[in-house]
């Protein structure tokens, strides 16, 4: 058995992981990471879209930014379609000058990677058996195999970045933890192609057909979303079914405007609210999908991994630049009130936008919910003080102060 020494480890190389790796480094604070797939599956994943100002400004501050400069595309609003009717949200005048950035994960990842692969950090990919020891003590250990060698990685802190399936929840023992979950009864079934988005900003369209979102990658690249039955397939949709299923429910001149072509790729994702309290245990923090996940409406989840690790990584820097220990115990509680505004958000707006009509069986809380969420809408867009909030919003919280 291989034994190592460092202050971090961090399980898991998704984006949680990479960036705390890259700002903990820059801090002079050792870590290692520990991946259960290869680099390139990490780097392929297609996800996230969106970035907030919060995320932007966190990765331009890791020393990441340039790719994004150059290639990504400043958002200054988005549309909220309802039924056909288009409504513009101007994020930029609403929030006093803040914008998103449409940039994908998977470049956020490979930025991410280089720059590690650059400082010649560690990450053990294609690690098996991973498990967290110890971690009521002071001193954690994380064991896996890697081409046949066993390790153990000897720290101070455990950083839990790997992920909903991970093995770090699961580490902290069931009775220490309380999970508070909703799955919804539908998906979104995305569609990457390399055609010309049918609009220069996001689309977020209500439809009695269901919910539908037109997002891109960059002038040539387009990423369409409908919402599908749970039980449905990728299988069942042909990018023909597709594409006509998404030309229903966008507005007219949208759709009679969409280009199509193959799909490059095809995928179903369910949809979850989902938060474990708390999120940490003894040396271990839980940081993004590991610790909670939005449903995707309105582009929180990468962008709230994202917030954990910019308040992580200053409680670790106070820990280990300002000698205070104690103020790693703070996570938890400092990261969970962002949290459950980011999680309130993201479940008000699928409410919203989303058809929970399902089987089609007519109750009365289906008919009540069907016009709340209607009222609730038209409400909200039909007055600046409305918008400015779904502005304020979308654009991303605050990140934490300590
Ligand atoms: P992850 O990206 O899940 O990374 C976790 C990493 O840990 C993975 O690389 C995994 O292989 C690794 N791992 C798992 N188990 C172990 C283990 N035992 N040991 C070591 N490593 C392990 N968000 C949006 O904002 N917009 C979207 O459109 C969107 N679409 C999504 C579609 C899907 C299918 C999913 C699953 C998520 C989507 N999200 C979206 C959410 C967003 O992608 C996540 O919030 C984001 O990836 C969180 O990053 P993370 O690093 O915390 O977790
Ligand atoms: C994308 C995904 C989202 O969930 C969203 O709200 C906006 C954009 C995307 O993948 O482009």
């Amino acid at each position: 058995m291989q034994i190592i020494h460092t202050k971090v480890v961090i399980v898991g190389a998704g984006p949680s992981g990479l960036l705390l790796g890259q700002l903990l480094s820059l801090h002079g604070i050792d870590n290692i990471i520990v991946e259960l797939k290869s680099a390139e599956y990490v780097g392929q994943r297609i996800r996230a879209g969106i970035l907030e100002q919060g995320t932007v400004d966190l990765l331009r501050a890791s020393g990441v930014g340039a790719r994004m400069d150059e290639i990504g595309i400043p958002h200054d609003g988005f549309e909220l379609a309802y039924y056909g009717k288009r409504f513009r949200i101007d994020l930029n005048k609403l929030t006093g000058g803040k914008n998103v950035m449409c940039y994908g994960q998977t470049e956020v990842t490979h930025d991410l990677m280089e720059a590690r692969a650059e400082k010649g950090l560690a990450t053990y990919y294609e690690s098996s058996n991973v498990q967290i020891n110890d971690i009521l003590s002071r001193h954690p250990s994380v064991s896996f195999e890697h081409n046949g060698t066993s390790y153990r990685l000897q720290c101070d802190y455990v950083a839990g970045c790997d992920g909903f399936h991970g093995v770090s929840r699961q580490t902290i023992p069931e009775e220490k933890r309380t999970e508070i979950e909703r799955v919804y009864p539908f998906g979104w079934l995305g569609v990457l192609s390399d055609t010309p988005p049918v609009n220069h900003e996001l689309i977020y369209a209500k439809h009695e057909r269901g919910f539908a979102l037109a997002s891109m990658r960059s002038p040539t690249r387009s990423r369409y979303y409908i919402q599908v039955p749970s039980t449905d397939t990728v299988d069942q949709w042909s990018d023909d079914a597709f594409w006509e299923e998404l030309k229903k429910r966008l507005p007219k001149d949208c759709a009679d405007k969409l280009i199509t072509g193959p799909s490059i790729e095809k995928s179903i994702a369910p949809l979850r609210s989902f938060v474990c309290e708390p999120m940490q245990y003894g040396r271990l923090a839980l940081v993004g999908d590991a610790a909670h996940i939005v449903p995707p409406t309105g582009a929180k989840g990468l962008n709230l991994a994202a917030a954990d690790v910019g308040l992580l990584h200053k409680l670790l820097c106070k820990v280990y630049v300002d000698k205070e220990e104690h103020q790693f115990t703070r996570y938890s509680e400092l990261a969970l009130e962002r949290v459950w505004q980011t999680e309130r958000f993201s479940w008000w707006l699928s409410n919203m936008l989303h058809d929970f009509s399902g089987d089609n069986t007519e109750s009365m809380e289906k008919l009540l919910f069907d016009r709340f969420m209607n009222a609730e809408l038209s409400f909200y867009l039909s007055n600046e003080t409305g918008m400015k909030l779904i502005a304020e919003q979308y654009v991303g919280l605050s990140h934490v102060e300590i």
